[in-house]
């Protein structure tokens, strides 16, 4: 460790001179590196002395130091650090004799601040948490039980009902249910929030809680599927505490005011979120769900100076209607993933310079990119320094195959600097990949072997990234994002964000159809019409003629009300893709790009029959 420091100040002294005429980003990436390698090494004596402080441990020290500071606000409740901790401490009496150090338990809740005191409960009692993702369907939520080994489920007053139709088979697997209720109608079930008030709030002793390795799994984040079920991700102290610096490293500090509309269940809320908040010592504004017509106003009412987002959080929030007021807030930055460049511009002009902090880096993976310079459409800055910690690599992709490219001795190549290739992170002790629980062959699934000498393994991320030649990596499209069509590659997210910037188009959702009699797939767009806007079949023709190589261009549209959308606000495609374009099955009023016309045109059955029959050249 001190000889890498020592190596990497050498180097930053050597190279500061020459780089100080060439590179206009040295000192915000000297800065920056510091900042990260400062927090790297107090995370590398916890692994020397095996004295680990968890994310748990942290919120002890907090709430001792400052116990009358705001943590939680919620629905015009504001409950302290010192609250907080006298309430989990409550839940961890409640279950001190039913649980063992080391047991899975699981959590299905809304976002409310006893989801945050049942998690440290039981993290007090030295349990692992499954946080249960709350769209999940009964018969995955099974699987989940499955996965995880949980023997016990604590489930929020609001959800209790949507677990009836599995109640009989909890109870035949013996998992014992408790309802943050005082009163249960249904058997069998447990009632919780008595208990708690009922019990004392004495710490539970030290000992329960402690941890002498980084990677003891501390939680279970279940990564939500599109299709199959979902996968549990396994969480350690490592992860947790790594994610709990997001916010510092961006220069969040212990006055800032954090406003998190995201769910507890993923990563981004429960460790970026209430474990950065905890790290700072600041107070978290916590929403039960978003909601883009109130999202301002919360942020004048509670001076909010931090939020996070997913990408398409700021595009709802760009939907919105101009409001006057709407520049006129404390928000001074924003923490989150996903943000694609025309967002990101049209962001800044309606809500103001709020700088927008990337943070790349999946539930599960080993790798984490951070934008720190903010440059427009970028998830991650990179440099010399930077990969001598994280060692990442971008190889060639066959899409058409949907794999890496192999050479003749079966090994991957590198791509060239501004080329896009798949990202792959290798794993080893400074970077490790703690799989999915119960399923070794899902983990396996996710790890490439082989990459450049046999026997290395590499975590595959699954996302096309390219690096330019500043050093700014891009996202340019997950894996399966992309279609082929006329022997080039389309990827979705690209045409998406260029047919975004349509004046009448509100919501976009691009994808591939097959047509029968023609290789690949043909573009297809779904589209949301704005408020007071009419499609415009001619514009859009001039517009994709213009802005998109021909190959690119969505040949049928597709006109929707409403889109449909994973729990995680990211677009269905699935089902667009399954039902195709075929107007005697489709209610949706569809459109065609025909060239003869210069125009969309409505796709009727006779153009959809001379399509199939091979008459019209597509
Ligand atoms: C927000 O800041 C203003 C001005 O400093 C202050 O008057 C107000 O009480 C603050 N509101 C909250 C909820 O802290």
């Amino acid at each position: 460790m001190l000889s890498w420091i020592a190596a990497l100040l050498t180097g930053i002294l050597a190279a500061r001179l020459a780089q100080r005429l060439c590179f206009p980003y040295f000192w915000k990436d000297a800065l920056f590196l510091m900042k990260v390698i400062r927090y790297g090494a107090r995370l590398e004596v916890y692994k020397k002395t095996s004295k680990v402080v968890t994310v748990v441990d942290r919120f002890i020290q907090q709430a001792e130091r400052i116990p009358e500071k705001p943590f939680v606000i919620y629905e015009g409740v504001t409950v302290t650090y010192g609250e907080l901790e006298a309430r989990s401490n409550r839940v961890a009496r409640v279950f001190q004799h039913a649980v063992k150090k080391g047991d899975t338990v699981a959590l299905l809740m809304s976002n409310e601040p006893d989801f945050i005191s049942v998690w440290f409960g039981f993290s007090k009692l030295g349990c692992a948490v499954a946080f249960l993702n709350t769209n999940i369907k009964s018969r995955s939520l099974l699987h989940c039980f499955n996965c995880c080994g949980a023997k016990l489920l604590v489930v929020g007053a609001d959800l209790l009902d949507t677990l009836e139709d599995i109640l009989p088979s909890l109870q035949e697997d013996s998992i014992s249910v408790w309802c943050m209720k005082r009163e249960s109608t249904h058997p069998g079930v447990h009632t919780l929030l008595d208990k708690i008030e009922e019990a004392s709030q004495e710490p539970i002793e030290a000992e329960r809680r402690s941890v002498s390795c980084l990677k003891t799994p501390t939680l279970y984040i279940f990564t939500s599927g599109t299709t199959g079920l979902p996968k549990a991700a396994v969480i350690t102290h490592l992860q947790s505490l790594k994610a709990a610096g997001g916010f510092w490293a961006y220069g969040g500090t212990e006055n800032d005011v954090i406003y998190t509309p995201l769910p507890l269940y993923h990563s981004a809320a429960s460790l970026v979120g209430i474990g950065g908040t905890i790290e700072l010592g600041a107070t978290c504004v916590l929403k039960k769900k978003f909601s883009a017509s109130q999202f301002w106003n919360d942020c004048r009412k509670h001076n909010i100076t931090i939020f996070q987002y997913i990408g398409e959080l700021c595009r709802y929030l760009c939907n919105q209607p101009v409001a006057e007021n709407e520049k006129d807030h404390r928000v001074r930055m924003a923490v989150g993933n996903g943000l694609r460049q025309d967002v990101w511009k049209e962001f800044h002009q309606r809500f103001g310079q709020i700088r927008m902090c990337e943070i790349y880096g999946s539930t599960e993976g080993n790798l984490c990119f951070m934008n720190h310079v903010g440059k427009i459409g970028a998830v991650g800055r990179s440099n010399f320094f930077y990969k001598l910690i994280f060692k990442y690599v971008l190889v060639k992709y066959d899409m058409l195959r949907d794999e890496p490219m192999r050479d003749e001795n079966g090994f991957c190549q590198h791509v060239q600097k501004g080329e896009t290739g798949l990202l792959l992170s290798k794993i080893c002790s400074s970077s490790p990949f703690f799989g999915y629980a119960g399923s070794k062959q899902l983990t396996e699934k996710k790890i490439l072997r082989d990459v450049f000498v046999k026997g290395d393994a590499y975590f595959n991320t699954g996302d096309l990234m390219a690096e330019d030649h500043d050093d700014f990596i891009c996202f340019k499209d997950r894996v399966g994002d992309t279609f082929r069509w006329k022997g080039e590659n389309v990827a979705t997210t690209e045409v998406t964000e260029i047919l975004g910037m349509v004046d009448f188009i509100q919501e976009v959702n691009v994808y591939g159809v097959q047509v029968p009699g023609n290789e690949g797939r043909a573009g297809m767009a779904a589209v949301i019409v704005g408020d007071k806007c009419a499609f415009d079949g001619k514009k859009l023709f001039d517009y994709v003629q213009r802005e998109l190589p021909s190959y690119a261009r969505p040949l049928f549209i597709r006109l929707q009300e409403c889109m449909e959308m994973t729990s995680t606000f990211k677009q269905q495609k699935f089902g667009l893709v399954k039902s195709g374009f075929n107007p005697s099955i489709i209610t949706d009023p569809l459109f065609f790009l025909d060239y003869t016309q210069n125009c969309y045109v409505p796709l009727t059955s006779c153009i959809y029959d001379s399509i199939l029959n091979g008459q019209k050249k597509l």
